[in-house]
């Protein structure tokens, strides 16, 4: 697997905005460069509600991971699209509730590859890994995940805020379906993403506002578009809806969502391989 933060060879273009450090800044962290966080204001202006939707996202994943590890009794995480390390990592909510979890983080950005370290923190019981990989690179993904999770058992597949940064072109829900046909029955696939049909003029506005700064455009998509990530699997109650409201008030102290009585642009959704 790859080195830390001393990781030789890691360089950083501060020039143009990357969104595992947009993220970061939304999110109120301080790994981010005035690119990325002129991007993010521009956003911002348009959406407003993207800090809270941001805070959500990371609530989702604390509660998606608790139930899997609480519930569905999963014990393997391969999560792709980890972002800049940040409270409640998926190996500590997920250790807290079974400290022999096991969790392969993926990222392509080398901002995240530079904080690596602090996701390879495991409890003893179990084990963290880190793959400097891109999601359309499934071969090396599945190739080194295998080092460490055993794929005769059950293993969550975790692309948490990532998928919206595949376009079309490069067919994501193949490589959703790629990444679910090399796991085993019982296993999990869990997706946030961007909504396009919700506050639909904000959203269209605050997606240009970004696209025209950034190297890496994003894909916001519909209720529909999004389900269809889960075609083939069984969706876990109470199905793809907000987020915020994917059982709302359940989950490990610190995972709680926002006020479920707005909206928010952002999609979640879990389900299980039959
Ligand atoms: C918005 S952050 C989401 C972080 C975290 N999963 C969460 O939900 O809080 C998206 C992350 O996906 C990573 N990413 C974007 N495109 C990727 C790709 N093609 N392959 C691997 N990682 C990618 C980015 O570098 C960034 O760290």
């Amino acid at each position: 697997m790859t080195g830390g933060p001393e990781s030789e060879g890691v360089s950083l273009d501060t020039s143009v905005p990357h969104i595992a450090r947009v993220y970061d800044y939304w999110l109120g962290g301080k790994d981010n460069f005035t690119a990325d966080r002129a991007v993010a204001e521009r956003v911002i202006a348009t959406l407003p509600e993207i800090r809270l939707s941001v805070r959500a996202q990371r609530a989702f994943l604390g509660r998606a991971v608790h139930y899997l590890v609480a519930e569905a009794g999963v014990r393997q995480f391969l999560d792709i699209g980890t972002g800049l390390p940040s409270a409640s990592n998926t190996h500590e909510v997920a250790q807290r509730a079974a400290p022999e979890c096991r969790v392969v983080y993926v990222d392509n950005d080398p901002i995240v590859l530079l904080h690596a370290r602090s996701l390879l923190t495991s409890d003893p019981a179990g084990e963290t890994a880190y793959v400097d990989a891109d999601l359309r690179d499934l071969g090396a993904i599945l190739a080194r995940a295998t080092e460490v999770l055993d794929f005769g058992r059950p293993v969550a597949v975790m692309l948490l805020g990532v998928l919206h940064c595949i376009a079309d072109e490069d067919e994501p829900a193949t490589l959703v379906a790629r990444l679910m046909e090399a796991v085993p029955p019982g296993s999990y696939l869990a997706i946030s993403h961007p909504a396009s049909d919700v506050a639909t003029e904000q959203m269209a506005t605050s997606m240009r506002a970004y696209n025209d700064q950034a190297p890496v455009p994003l894909t916001a998509r519909s209720h529909a578009e999004v389900s269809r990530f889960f075609d083939g699997l069984d969706l876990v109650e109470p199905g793809v809806v907000q987020l915020h409201r994917w059982r709302a008030g359940t989950g490990a102290p610190g995972t709680g969502a926002p006020g479920t009585a707005r909206d928010l642009p952002n999609y979640g959704g879990l389900a299980r391989k039959p």
